[in-house]
């Protein structure tokens, strides 16, 4: 007795084709995976899902899920909810908790809830350096050891070279990325949004596009001396772009994710939306959305990563100045990539499927990213006929401030099966799992 998912169009993001595909899931692993209508349907429980779009399970490199310690803005359980309601089947979640996570202890300790709640996996990125303070290097050996997949000082700049460059040796030894938060503090500083226009006209402190570009042409080539890979976190500026293309090019193991707000939206927002719309590194300028929309389709941008980060609506309700960066995204940022990506043309279905699942498990050495006979049952539905508003009220998140609200989106998921489990599901049980 297994599920028999009949009729989907199952994009593939190694081959680039979407066939339509009878796919069977027995226990927590893909049976067989064959033509519509091949399938014998005796003794399995049948789903059509005619009209259809089945994907691998969507992984995202970049969350924060906010435990241990900030409890009040996410938890791992409702953090892995909207994880699955936003048809993600893992995530990477960044060490900005508390204590942070620089110890095998809270490694072990973030893995084991997410395997206790059971809505998707959960590999830690574990800190780069002790309490993100830019001052001593972590264990990297022990919180690999524990289940660590990358490191990072993520909602920080590692403001000093030389330690950079002896994290980058180290992780080279281990073999994992370092995933770059780039910012230089002495040009950032007290700034809130994007130094243009728009936060002048608001008297507000601006944030260069140098804050972040020096600290990524810095990494490029700590990257190229010492030979590791390097992995920039949401990346922003057209300048950096172009940084990270040239490395590219020049043979450097640099890779990169973008984030859907920074793909399509720009500074003019905090005009109309205030805190909502405040996040770091800022929505920037028109030129540098075009040049990160140009790098996302020509691949020097790898990857989409949401960069979920919650605050409660007490905390996001304040002035631009006063709130938090950041804001909520893992339940939005398929209906929004399909939407202004596929829908428009720009790119085909199996490629989404690439940058949002099969590139993050190459890049972040994860399992996963296709779907094959014998692989772990993780698979997203989505609906591309599904019209629907931004209702944050509805996200499983406990952070519920996104500059997104109220926007008409298509192509929305509609189940989520986790190892061979249905997660998330809004088709066939009409109910909430
Ligand atoms: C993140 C957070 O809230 O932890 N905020 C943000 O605006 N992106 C930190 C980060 O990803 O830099
Ligand atoms: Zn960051």
């Amino acid at each position: 007795m297994g599920y028999l998912i009949r009729g989907a169009r199952l994009a593939d993001p190694r081959t680039g084709q979407t066939d339509a595909c009878d796919i069977l899931i027995e226990g927590d692993i893909f049976a067989q995976i064959a033509l519509a209508g091949s399938i014998d349907v005796a003794g399995h429980e049948v789903l059509e899902a005619d009209g259809l779009i089945a994907l691998p399970g969507l992984i995202d490199v970049h969350v924060h899920l906010r435990e241990p310690g900030f409890s009040h803005k996410e938890t791992i359980a409702t953090g892995t909810q909207a994880a699955a309601a936003g048809g993600f089947t893992q995530v990477c979640c960044m060490p900005n908790t508390s204590p942070v996570t620089d110890t095998p202890e809270v490694v072990r300790f973030i893995t084991h809830e997410a395997k206790r709640h059971g809505f998707a996996t959960v590999h830690p990125i574990a800190a780069m350096t002790y309490g993100l303070k830019g001052e001593a290097l972590t264990d990297f050996g022990a919180l690999k050891k524990a289940g660590a997949v990358a490191f990072s000082d993520d909602g920080r700049g590692l403001q000093s070279a030389g330690m950079m460059k002896r994290a980058l040796q180290l992780s080279r030894e281990q073999g994992m990325p370092i995933a770059v938060h780039a910012e230089d503090e002495t040009l950032s500083a007290g700034g809130h949004l994007h130094d243009g226009a728009v936060a002048h006209s608001l008297s507000i402190p601006g944030i260069p596009t140098e804050a972040e570009t020096t600290m990524i042409a810095r990494d490029i080539l700590l990257a190229q001396a010492t030979g590791a890979h390097v992995h920039m976190c949401h990346v922003s500026p057209e300048t950096a772009v172009a940084a990270i293309r040239e490395g590219k090019r020049r043979g450097v193991r640099v890779t990169a994710e973008v984030t859907p707000h920074h793909l399509l939206l720009t500074e003019e927002e905090a005009l109309t939306k205030g805190a909502a719309a405040k996040v770091n590194p800022p929505l920037r300028a028109a030129t540098d959305r075009r040049a990160c929309i140009e790098g996302f389709l020509d691949g020097t941008l790898d990857i989409v990563a949401t960069d979920h980060a919650p605050h409660t609506p007490e905390e996001k309700a304040r002035s631009i100045p006063e709130a938090p960066f950041g804001f909520t995204g893992i339940e939005i940022s398929l209906p929004l990539m399909y939407t202004a990506f596929v829908q428009s043309g720009l790119l085909s279905i199996a490629e989404l499927a690439a940058r949002m699942s099969w590139r993050p498990a190459q890049l972040f050495g994860l399992p996963g990213g296709f779907v094959a006979a014998g692989q772990s049952a993780d698979l997203t539905l989505l609906d591309p006929s599904e019209v629907r508003k931004v209702e944050p009220d509805s996200f499983r998140s406990l952070g519920k401030t996104t500059p997104f609200a109220g926007r008409k989106l298509t192509g929305w998921p509609v189940a989520t099966f986790y190892q061979g489990r249905l997660v998330y599901d809004r088709v066939y049980t009409q109910g909430e799992v």
